[in-house]
């Protein structure tokens, strides 16, 4: 074992059926805990829902339902997204769930028997869709800044955080540990935002009641957004008799998360941790939006994408390579459904479907489809095996940073290399001269031990992927031969006979 990894996604709001959005933040996450896992790491992968708050409790009156049914229902389908997408958690965190409930009275108590937390008056701009509120100076044109929507204004006996003790401790914080934030833009977004002064944070309502009750004055419910960052705790039990997950796991590794809620980890979150007196996250990291032309998806707008209709129409392994490839680290991407149409094409048939189906073909044809042994080797042979060699280290590198897309583009280059070099060596050439059979061996060997190392670099990417690709093979029974450990040169097993099949990824037209 390589020590433990903690990673989180953000708990969504049951507010609506998930979109392509909430599933890239999901798949990225998945993908990394893969990663990990594959390369040793004890991961430890949490998601999970964030069900209290004022819009649910109308949402759910305006359908109708009592808020722990309708959240229920919306959960259900939560679950029904992540099976469909291969979402490996570990464990799903329901802020209705007792467990939860327990942990975030804990805290609060605890926050307040210490001071940290004490009762006062708020009154101040509220927007409702973002739970969240406003200072006068920080609404726009009289509007909620992030959303553009009215606003409220709400007076009310609250208790407050008191946030503003631990700014000049945080901003310390942050920049002794520069990887604390990523990427840098986010980083240099949160440090201009702590200097620009810190309140403290009113933490508790009384003007609804879906929520957790604060322990000591039930007539309060705690504030959504302490409800929900608690969950990082108490998924694992933090507090509780039965902390050993606590004990094991935390401080979380990475806490993934959309550039929008990057303040609430990266201000809110380690100021409650520094009161707890808790290690903070090794690293808040803050991607950027999906955008559906050009904006925001929104159901007013209609531009909902719904991950059901792409996953029914192209399958679970291309529409998460379209999903990773797409978003460059910490920037926004545009979707497209032409573009997904194209990186099936261009990337998954013809480059990395290809590579194998015209490899077998020629091995099939000019080899009885056995593998022989590599014993001549020639020029390109030293490149494409070197490039191989340093391959996995690189893509573990990219990945421990959350470049993902970057992580593909360095295993297609991989891919690339490989198909340049059956153009150069030509082995269905090569192939007629019975002469040439050692070299013919030699290139075939070559390129499915590279292809051997491409498939299991994209396991944790595309899970569908390598049991596809064993069989094809004639590895399928060896599972010593799909680790990351045996990425090793010259682990396949001369002697083995392949089996080709159907194309990986057959093309696709592309419809109007
Ligand atoms: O904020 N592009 O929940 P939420 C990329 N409950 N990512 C997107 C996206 C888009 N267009 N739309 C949504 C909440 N996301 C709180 C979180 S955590 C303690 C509490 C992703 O349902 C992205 O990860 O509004 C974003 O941060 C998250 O969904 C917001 O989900
Ligand atoms: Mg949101």
């Amino acid at each position: 074992m390589r020590g433990k990894f903690y990673i989180t996604t953000p708990i969504y709001y049951p507010s609506d059926r998930l979109h392509i959005g909430h599933a890239y933040t999901t798949v990225a996450a998945d993908t990394v805990a893969r990663f990990k896992r594959m390369e040793g790491y004890d991961v430890f992968f949490l998601t999970g829902a964030d069900e209290h708050g004022q819009k649910i409790e109308r949402t759910a009156k305006s359908k109708g339902k009592d808020p722990q049914s309708y959240v229920d229902e919306i959960v259900a389908s939560f679950k029904e997204l992540w099976a469909r997408l291969e979402i490996s958690y570990d464990d799903f965190i329901r802020t209705t769930e007792p467990r939860h409930k327990v942990v975030a009275q804990k805290i609060f108590q605890k926050l307040y028997e210490q001071g940290d937390i004490y009762k006062s008056t708020y009154q101040g701009w509220y927007c409702t869709p973002c739970e969240t509120f406003w200072t006068a100076r920080q609404l726009v044109d009289g509007k909620c800044p992030d959303c553009g929507r009215p606003v409220e204004l709400l007076q009310e006996e609250s208790y407050f955080f008191r946030l503003s003790a631990y700014a000049d401790r945080l901003l310390a914080y942050i920049e002794e540990h520069p990887d604390f934030i990523q990427p840098p833009a986010r980083r240099n977004e949160v440090i201009s935002f702590i200097r620009g002064g810190l309140e403290d944070l009113c933490v508790s309502r009384t003007t609804f009641s879906w929520g957790i009750p604060v322990p000591f004055d039930p007539r309060h419910v705690i504030y959504v957004w302490i409800d929900a960052l608690t969950n990082y705790l108490s998924a694992l039990g933090y507090g509780t008799e039965d902390d050993e997950r606590f004990k094991r796991y935390w401080p979380a590794d990475v806490h993934l998360v959309g550039k929008d809620i990057v303040r609430f980890h990266a201000i809110i979150w380690p100021s409650i941790l520094m009161a707890l007196g808790l290690e903070l996250p090794r690293r808040v990291v803050g991607h950027g939006w999906l955008l559906v032309e050009g904006g925001k998806m929104s159901k007013s707008k209609g531009n909902v994408i719904d991950p059901h209709y792409l996953i029914d129409k192209y399958g679970v392994d291309a529409v998460r390579y379209y999903l990773l490839r797409e978003l460059a680290f910490g920037a926004d991407g545009e979707y497209e459904e032409k573009n997904l149409v194209k990186r099936l094409n261009y990337d998954l048939a013809n480059d990395l479907g290809n590579l194998l189906y015209r490899t077998l073909t020629v091995l099939e044809k000019y080899g009885e489809g056995v593998i022989g042994e590599p014993v001549e080797k020639e020029g390109p042979d030293d490149e494409l095996i070197a490039l191989a060699i340093s391959t996995p280290a690189r893509v573990a590198e990219l990945v421990d940073q959350l470049q993902l897309s970057e992580a593909l583009a360095a295993i297609w280059q991989l891919v690339g290399r490989a198909n340049k070099y059956l153009d150069e060596t030509a082995p269905w050439r090569l192939g007629k001269d019975p002469g040439r059979k050692k070299r013919f061996d030699t290139v075939i060997y070559n390129v499915l031990e590279v292809y051997r190392f491409i498939t299991v670099l994209l396991g944790p990417f595309m899970p569908g992927f390598p049991p596809r690709v064993w069989p094809q093979l004639g590895i399928a029974s060896l599972p010593a031969l799909h680790t990351f450990e045996s990425l090793k040169w010259g682990q396949l097993p001369p002697g083995i006979r392949v089996a080709k099949g159907e194309p990986l990824f057959p093309r696709l037209e592309l419809e109007d």
